[in-house]
């Protein structure tokens, strides 16, 4: 199955997507984390990408799109679901046109899922957000406690805040999104035989958001 998780910033892409990966035994490919680790290992394309991420600005396509069909080609057969990408109508133009060369079989994508959230819930989450800098996982100070105030349940590493995460930040963030990210759910919502596309209320508890998103991935599995 192969999945995208469309939303805003701090919508619970992240969250969301690591449960669709353990439900479905799916590869969780985030652009952003992608990015932040070509950061932390100092390469050429992280340092391409830090002034864009620390003001809150996109990444150019060009590098974006190599980047992930990168990612996307070490996939395993049983799919991928895809955390912030693609963010502008030309990554998705350019998605649709690398999927189905892949080893001659069809490689479309199946469902596409939008996360939609108030911009006032944006700004709660994201002043509150902590994240494992070794293996990504996101936990909230209110909402998603780690067991251990401040470590990693999964590896006890320090958690962190990340960087972009100041008020200021996500508030250009947040513009970024609505000036070039929002035309993404019509370009999937108007695509004629394109994937199964489903509108997620993300304002509500991260369980009922897991709960309505599973349910519409079931039926699709099924059907
Ligand atoms: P990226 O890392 O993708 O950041 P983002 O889209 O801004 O989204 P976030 O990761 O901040 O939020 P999320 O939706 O994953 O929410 P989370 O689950 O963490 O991108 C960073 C930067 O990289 C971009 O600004 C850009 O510069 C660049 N970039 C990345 N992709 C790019 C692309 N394709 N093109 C160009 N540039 C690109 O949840 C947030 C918080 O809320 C957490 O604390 C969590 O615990 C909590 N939470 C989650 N769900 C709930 C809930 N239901 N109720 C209560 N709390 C919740
Ligand atoms: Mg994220």
């Amino acid at each position: 199955m192969r999945i995208i998780l469309l939303g805003a910033p701090g919508a619970g892409k992240g969250t969301q997507c690591k449960r669709i990966a353990e439900r479905y035994g799916l590869l969780h490919l985030s652009s952003g984390d992608i990015l932040r680790l070509e950061r932390a290992a100092g390469t050429k394309l992280g340092k391409k990408a830090q002034n864009y991420m620390d003001s809150g600005a996109l990444v150019p396509d060009k590098l974006i799109v190599e980047m992930m069909a990168g990612a996307i080609s070490k996939a395993p057969a049983a799919g991928f679901v895809l955390d912030g990408f693609p963010r502008t109508v030309n990554q998705a133009v350019e998605l649709d046109k690398s999927l189905p060369a892949r080893e001659g079989e069809d490689q479309r994508i199946d469902a596409v899922l939008s996360l939609e959230i108030d911009d006032r819930v944006v700004v709660e989450r994201m002043t509150g957000r902590r994240s494992c800098p070794k293996c990504g996982a996101v936990y909230h100070i209110e909402n998603l406690k780690p067991k251990v105030e401040g470590r990693c349940d999964r590896d006890g590493a320090e958690l962190v805040q990340r960087p972009d995460d100041s008020l200021d930040v996500v508030q250009n963030r947040l513009k970024t999104y609505h000036q070039q990210t929002k035309a993404v759910i019509n370009y999937y919502k108007n695509s004629p035989a394109g994937p199964a596309f489903y509108h997620i209320d993300a304002n509500r508890e991260a369980d009922k958001v897991s709960d309505s998103i599973f349910e519409s991935l079931d039926a699709l599995v099924s059907a």
